[in-house]
C-alpha cells in the first residue's frame, strides 16, 4: 500500500515509517519538524535501505495536504500533533487548533482525494484517571486537560466522518506509555528542552545531561509507593501501525484499540531496569506528586490481539537496552555532533 504518514519524522512516526518499509509500503511523508529532525526520516531510510518521500508542510495547510495526497494514498496513519500536557494547559487555543483543526483538515483533503483509510494515534488519556485496571477500550472516557481532550474530540469526529461515509474506516490506537528506540541505536526519542517523560529523563539522567531524577510521589497506593504505568517498546508499536493498516482494509467505521502490554511497572522498577542495562547509576529524589498524575494504568490488551493478532512482544530489559544504546551513542539527540 501507499501510506501517507503525518508526523512521521517524529519519534513515534518515524519508528513506523521503518516498520512499514519493511513491511514493503510505500511511504510519504508530511510533517512541519515542529518537534523533529529531519535527521530522523534520513535515518529511516538508511536503516530500511529503502526511500520515503517527504513533504515539508503542515497539516493545517490544504494545500500542503493536497501535495501529499496527490500520488494516490491507500490510507492515512495520523500522527501529527502537540502532545504535552502541561504546555497544552498553559496554550489550550495552540492545541485546539493544532490538533483539532488540523484533523479537520486532514478529513476534509481524505474525503477530497476519495482516501478511506485512517490509522489514528489515541492514547490512553482519554481514560483519564480509570475507575478499574486494567482497561478495557469500553471504560468511561474522559479528559482531564487539554492536551487529553483535544484526543477525545479528534476520536469523536473520525467516529462521526465513519458514520457519514459507509465506506469509511478508522482504527483508534489507544496507546499506553511508548518508550525505547530501534534496535540500531540510530532513531530515537528526542524530546526538545527538558523531558516531560519519564524514561527519556532517566536516559538524559544516566548519560550525563541531568543531575538526578525527580520521582513524582512516593506515597501512591501502589507495592512500592511510586506510579505504576504500561510502557510498551516503541517498535511493537510500530509493528502494531501495520497490522491495522491490514485489519483496516476491510473494516468499515470507528474501532478503538489499546495498544499496551498488560502489565505494570512501577518507576523504581524502571530505574532499576534503566541501571541495569546502561551499568551507569541513576540518582533520584522522590518529590511531591505531579498534578494530574493517576497511580496506576495499564491495558487490557486482549482486543488488539483479537483483532489484530498483535501482541508486545520485547519486554522492560530490551526496553531500557535500546533506549540507553540511542541516549548513548547520540547524547544531544539528533542535533548533536
Ligand atoms: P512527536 O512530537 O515526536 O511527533 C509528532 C510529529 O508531528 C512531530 O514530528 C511534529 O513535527 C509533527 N507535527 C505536529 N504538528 C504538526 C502539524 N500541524 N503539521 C505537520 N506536522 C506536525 O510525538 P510522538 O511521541 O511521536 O507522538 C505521535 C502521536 O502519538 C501524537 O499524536 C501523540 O499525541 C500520540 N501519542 C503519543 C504518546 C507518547 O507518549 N509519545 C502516547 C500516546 C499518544
Ligand atoms: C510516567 C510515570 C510519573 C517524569 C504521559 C501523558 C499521556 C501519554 C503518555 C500522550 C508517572 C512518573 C515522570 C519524571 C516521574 N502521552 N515520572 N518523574 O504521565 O503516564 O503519560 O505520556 O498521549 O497522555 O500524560 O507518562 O512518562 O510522564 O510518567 O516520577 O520526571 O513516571 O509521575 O508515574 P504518563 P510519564
Amino acid at each position: 500500500m501507499h501510506i501517507l504518514v503525518t508526523g512521521g519524522a517524529g519519534y513515534i512516526g518515524s519508528h513506523t515509517c521503518v516498520a512499514l518499509l519493511e513491511a514493503g509500503h510505500e511511504v510519504t511523508v508530511l510533517d512541519n519538524l515542529c518537534n523533529s529532525s529531519a535527521v530522523a526520516l534520513e535515518r529511516v531510510q538508511e536503516i530500511a535501505g529503502k526511500p520515503l518521500a517527504f513533504i515539508h508542510g503542515d497539516i493545517r495547510n490544504p494545500d500542503d495536504l493536497d501535495r501529499a495526497l496527490q500520488g494516490g494514498a491507500d490510507a492515512v496513519i495520523h500522527f501529527a500533533a502537540l502532545k504535552a500536557v502541561g504546555e497544552s494547559c498553559e496554550k489550550p487555543l495552540a492545541y485546539f487548533d493544532n490538533n483539532i483543526g488540523g484533523t479537520i483538515a486532514l478529513l476534509q483533503a481524505m474525503e477530497r482525494a476519495g482516501v478511506r483509510r485512517l490509522v489514528f494515534s489515541s492514547s490512553a488519556t482519554v481514560y483519564g484517571e480509570p475507575d478499574t485496571v486494567p482497561v478495557t477500550e469500553d471504560a468511561p472516557l474522559r479528559a482531564t486537560n487539554p492536551y487529553g481532550r483535544t484526543k477525545l474530540v479528534m476520536e469523536q469526529l473520525i467516529g462521526d466522518c465513519c458514520q457519514a461515509v459507509p465506506e469509511m474506516g478508522a482504527v483508534l490506537l489507544r496507546y499506553f506509555n511508548p518508550v525505547g528506540a530501534h534496535p540500531s541505536g540510530r532513531i530515537g526519542e528526542d524530546p526538545a528542552g527538558i523531558p516531560n517523560n519519564l524514561m527519556p529523563y532517566i536516559a538524559q539522567v544516566a548519560v550525563g545531561r541531568r543531575e538526578r531524577l525527580q520521582v513524582f510521589g512516593g506515597d501512591w497506593p501502589t507495592p512500592d509507593g511510586t506510579g505504576v504505568r504500561d510502557y510498551l517498546h516503541v517498535m511493537d508499536l510500530a509493528e502494531a501501525h501495520v497490522r491495522a493498516l491490514e485489519f483496516g482494509r476491510d473494516q468499515a467505521g470507528a474501532r478503538a484499540i489499546n495498544v499496551g502490554t498488560g502489565r505494570g511497572y512501577s518507576v523504581l522498577e524502571l530505574v532499576r531496569a534503566f541501571e541495569q542495562a546502561s551499568g551507569k547509576v541513576v540518582p533520584y529524589d522522590v518529590v511531591g506528586r505531579r498534578v494530574g498524575d493517576v497511580a496506576e494504568l495499564w491495558a487490557e490488551p486482549a482486543l488488539a490481539e483479537a483483532l489484530l493478532g498483535w501482541r508486545a512482544q520485547r519486554g522492560l530489559a530490551t526496553m531500557c537496552a535500546d533506549a540507553w544504546r540511542w541516549q548513548a551513542g547520540n547524547p544531544q539527540g539528533y542535533d548533536g555532533p
